[in-house]
């Protein structure tokens, strides 16, 4: 095989140096200049490029070959990157979504391990946590509000023993506002912060007065309940959770 390169690209050389005169004296020189080539070649070069000239078939059928191999692989390499796209993109989605319900996850153990502390003016009072405000005194509406701003609510009251336990905390004879009214249907005292019917009512002799239901607020004082202007101003109490 080298040898008939080696030929053939003499052949080459010589078909090309059209110009030069045959010069075999020359020793040196491997191969013959032909002046002629065609006719000088002759029967000698056909015979020493015929089983190159055979090859050439073969190797453009290979070089074909390859190309079309080449093709196939950048199609592949294409079809391989796009689905390495798609698995990326799904993978994304996949982690977003555990990502998301592991937040969701984290933020219900928060919150859940959250309510379990009382907000900071809070104290335990019997088995629930209450703030009593002795300084300032507010209407039923700005109670309430000021019960939120401390992360809580105006305060119902559970039962007798609950309703004891906080009175003993009171001043007597000063008035605090619960968070127990009837403006919704007279006479149909609810809790402002469960939103249901209140649990216990303690009420003063001759109370609820309802007074052409005029008075829809309940307020706490010397341990029993009034109903009165929700427009009145008093101390208030409030509570930290909302289920009473
Ligand atoms: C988790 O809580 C944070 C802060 O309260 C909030 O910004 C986020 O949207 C919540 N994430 C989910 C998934 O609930
Ligand atoms: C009264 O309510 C408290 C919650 O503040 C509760 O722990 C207690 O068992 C209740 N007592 C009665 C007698 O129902």
């Amino acid at each position: 095989m080298f040898q008939f390169v080696t030929y053939f690209l003499g052949a080459l050389v010589a078909l090309n140096l059209h110009e030069s005169m045959v010069d075999c004296q020359d020793n040196r020189r491997s191969v013959c200049l032909l002046d002629d080539p065609p006719r000088q070649c002759g029967q000698f070069c056909l015979t020493k490029l015929h089983p190159i000239i055979d090859m050439v078939p073969g190797i453009e059928r290979k070089l074909d070959r390859i190309e079309e191999q080449n093709t196939e692989a950048q199609e592949s390499k294409k079809d391989l990157e796009s689905r390495l796209q798609d698995l990326h993109t799904q993978l994304d989605t996949q982690l977003q979504a555990v990502q998301t319900s592991l937040q969701t996850l984290l933020n219900r153990t928060a919150q859940k391990a959250l309510s379990k502390i009382p907000p900071p003016k809070f104290e335990l009072i019997g088995s629930r946590f209450f703030y009593i405000e002795t300084n300032n005194i507010k209407t039923w509406n700005e109670a309430a509000a000021a019960c939120r701003q401390i992360g809580g609510y105006l305060a119902s009251i559970q039962n007798e023993s609950e309703l004891e336990a906080i009175a003993a905390k009171l001043n007597p004879d000063s008035y605090y506002w619960l968070g127990i009214h009837d403006r919704g249907k007279s006479g149909d005292f609810q809790s402002l912060a469960s939103g249901k019917t209140a649990k216990f009512l303690k009420w003063h002799t001759g109370y609820p007065k309802n007074l052409e239901q005029k008075l829809n607020c309940v307020w706490l004082s010397n341990g029993e309940m009034h109903d009165f202007f929700c427009n009145s101003k008093s101390y208030f109490i409030c509570q930290a959770d909302k289920e009473i």
